[in-house]
């Protein structure tokens, strides 16, 4: 995977799958800015790093702000000396339709989903054009193709896929590739938050019949950001145990 002495930054990294995605990039190599709105958690993953044996810090940071990416750049740049990858990874999961939603709900995932990636992809462009390489990942959802209940969800991670596919035909030219993950369901506190009928519909719409792990994610992330995938800009990756081709529960035969 071939991380060593690179620089990341992960965003919401102070749980579920943020969190899997800096101990991967840290495992193989790379240093790692653990950026995450809760401050102890950031801290907790850092450390957790370093006692491995990695190099990491912690900022405390929230992706709604552009002040928030400001600090996490710099603290990079002051620890390691710059930033090679971006994943704009915090989210957050709004559940229930249409008729339930309010504005402060719809405001608030705009935000955190969405506007999260504008400042973190433009700070990142600023910092890897010049350089002419760099590798931004972004956090979608499989959600983003439509689902019961996931109004405003699907359609911040519905942009995040849109805005991912323009960036990348903007940087190719300078070296510089953009991709999505799109996720199914994967055990994490915020799969867990959502209503139980939300929870049941997906998995039982997941063919392979199993919950996802944030490792799971985490390696589609090490193989997007490495050499390996120098060929592959603009793309969203399906982490979803296959729903995404929506199969029912029948076509698993069980
Ligand atoms: N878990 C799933 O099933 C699933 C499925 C599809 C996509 N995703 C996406 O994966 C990403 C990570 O989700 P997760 O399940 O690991 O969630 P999580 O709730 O376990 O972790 C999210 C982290 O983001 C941080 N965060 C929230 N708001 C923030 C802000 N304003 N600024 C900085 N940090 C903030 C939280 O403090 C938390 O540590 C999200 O973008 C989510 O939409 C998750």
């Amino acid at each position: 995977m071939e991380q060593t002495s690179r620089v990341a930054v992960v965003t919401g990294a102070g749980s579920g799958i943020g969190a899997a995605i800096a101990r991967e990039y840290a495992a193989a190599g790379a240093q790692v800015v653990v950026a995450d709105l809760d401050g102890g958690r950031a801290d907790a993953v850092a450390a957790e790093i370093q006692t491995a044996g990695g190099r990491s810090v912690a900022v405390e940071m929230d992706v709604t702000r552009r002040e928030g990416f400001l600090a996490t750049f710099a603290a990079a740049r002051s620890a390691f000396g710059g930033v090679d990858v971006l994943v704009n990874n915090a989210g957050t999961g709004q559940n229930g339709g249409i008729r339930g939603l309010d504005d402060q709900t719809w405001e608030r995932t705009v935000a955190i989903n969405l506007s999260s990636v504008y400042y973190g992809c433009q700070l990142a462009a600023q910092e890897m054009v010049p350089r002419r390489a760099g590798s931004i990942i972004n956090i979608a959802s499989r959600a983003w193709l439509g689902w019961y209940g996931q109004f405003a969800y699907a359609a911040t991670k519905g942009a995040v896929v849109s805005a991912t596919r323009s960036l990348a035909i903007e940087l190719a030219k300078y070296g510089v590739r953009v991709n999505c993950i799109a996720p199914g369901l994967i055990d994490t506190p915020l799969m867990q938050s959502l209503d139980q009928p939300v929870k049941d519909k997906l998995m039982e719409a997941q063919p392979t019949g199993t919950l996802g792990t944030p490792e799971d994610v985490a390696w589609a992330a090490s193989f997007l950001a490495s050499p390996a995938a120098r060929a592959v800009t603009g793309q969203t990756l399906y982490v979803c145990g296959g729903k995404s081709i929506y199969a029912r529960p029948a076509a698993r035969g069980r």
